[in-house]
């Protein structure tokens, strides 16, 4: 079958590889018919991330038929529309019986390589190294699903391929960044990052009641995208001479109620680090570069949220302590829930209160992979979000 597969730095190719196989009665086998390209995949292209081997399948979002499944996956026919979480969960234990599935201590069976580090276990992901359990991603025509009695949800009739094709990360993602500010009606909200899931994030603060919603970034492409939105303002970060400044005459001059960190560790790319981020980037192969969100930190008012949804993956990060400290800011962060914020997604998306498919600019093929991820890591103007078809 086709996939698209790891080769090195900034180095990804269509390869025919082999067609996966059932391994366990939990399994499936599901014919994909639509994948995506998400900012964590930029990581491993980057190889700011690592752990991905050459010839690994990339790809964490996509949805698709039921082709195959193991005897004890039975809440689905073949040929069944499906959408399969990026996070894999068994369903069964602690945290995935409280709904915190992205925490699931058993579906990740590398796990035992992170917590000598982090002290616990992640989650395993579709086509997100070694670390995250090896599994292989859905930028291919096939993909094998563990734990598919959980990982296989039903796309309703109403909902489409596209829609649901988001649902499986990006919207949950930005939907839970939004919940974890806790904001209350009225509330302004700032968003750094304007990429996919900065931009669904600031459509979730308006579906939740925010009263005002503060996009930052500097591809002037992003920037129009959310600020054709109602009650959406947007800052280019590049002419703004003092974020900080400039955010706080916003919003009477206490800063925002919260903020979200949709950029990650590739702030600014690698250039606009700073000497020190660098020295620690070359030493201690450090590759975070939190600047955008030092700058949330230092610009949330008294009192305020800082909602962590970009990617970092370093354990020695400099972080700005004093100043949470000294304002009494709540920072909260991690993966995502996927499965368990999918019910109310799915009535989100009827009421018409969400539509993330706005975002999509650009519908190809696998073949055209290698390619789109070179134009999506450069932002090219209409590659904000690419869907691949096989
Ligand atoms: N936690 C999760 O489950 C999860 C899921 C999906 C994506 N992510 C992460 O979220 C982040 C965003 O994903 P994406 O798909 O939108 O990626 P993206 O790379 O398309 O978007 C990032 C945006 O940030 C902007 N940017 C860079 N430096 C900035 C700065 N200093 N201030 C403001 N904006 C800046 C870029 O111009 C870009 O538009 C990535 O780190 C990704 O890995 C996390
Ligand atoms: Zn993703
Ligand atoms: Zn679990």
């Amino acid at each position: 079958m086709k996939a698209v597969v790891y080769h090195g730095k900034q180095d990804v190719r269509v390869a025919d590889v082999r067609k996966p196989r059932l391994k366990s009665s939990r399994d499936a086998i599901v014919k994909v018919t639509a994948s995506a390209i998400c900012g964590s995949d930029l990581h491993l292209y980057d190889h700011a991330v690592v752990g991905m081997r050459r010839g690994d399948i990339m790809g964490h979002e996509f949805v698709g038929t039921v082709e195959q499944v193991g005897k004890d996956v039975t809440h689905v026919a073949l040929g069944d529309r499906v959408l399969v979480p990026f996070v894999i969960a068994c369903g069964r234990c602690w945290y995935c019986d409280r709904g915190l599935v992205a925490s699931c201590d058993t579906s990740n069976p590398n796990g035992f390589l992170v917590k000598p580090f982090y002290g616990s276990s992640p989650a395993g992901m579709f086509g997100y190294t070694k670390f995250f359990g090896g599994f292989a991603g859905g930028q291919a025509e096939y993909v094998r699903v563990p734990f598919g009695d959980v990982g296989l949800i039903k796309i309703p009739d109403d909902i489409t391929d596209d829609q649901a094709l988001l649902v499986t990360d990006i919207v949950p993602t930005a939907y839970q960044a939004v919940l974890n500010c806790g904001i209350g009606p009225g509330d302004t909200i700032a968003i750094s990052g304007a990429g996919p899931v900065g931009q669904l994030a600031a459509r979730c603060a308006v579906a939740l009641g925010a009263g005002k919603v503060i996009v930052i970034d500097s591809v002037p492409e992003r920037l129009e995208m959310a600020a054709a939105l109602p009650g959406v303002v947007t800052i280019n970060y590049k002419q703004a001479k003092n974020l900080h400044r400039v955010l706080a005459a916003l919003t009477d001059g206490r800063g925002p109620d919260a903020a979200i960190d949709a950029v990650g560790m590739a702030s600014n790319g690698r250039r606009g680090a700073s000497v020190a981020t660098r020295v620690r980037q070359l030493v201690l192969s450090q590759r975070d570069n939190p600047k955008a969100l030092r700058q949330l930190i230092k610009s949330v008012r008294k009192g305020g949220t800082v909602s962590v949804v970009g990617i970092f993956a370093g354990i020695d990060v400099t972080f700005p302590l004093g100043m949470v400290f000294a304002k009494g800011v709540t920072v909260v962060g991690g993966q995502t829930h996927v499965h368990t914020h999918v019910p109310a997604l799915f009535e989100l998306i009827r009421s018409g209160k969400l539509d993330p498919t706005a975002i999509i600019t650009q519908h190809l093929t696998l073949d055209d992979a290698p390619e789109a991820y070179r134009k999506f890591k450069d932002r090219e103007p209409g590659f904000v979000k690419v869907v691949l078809r096989p």
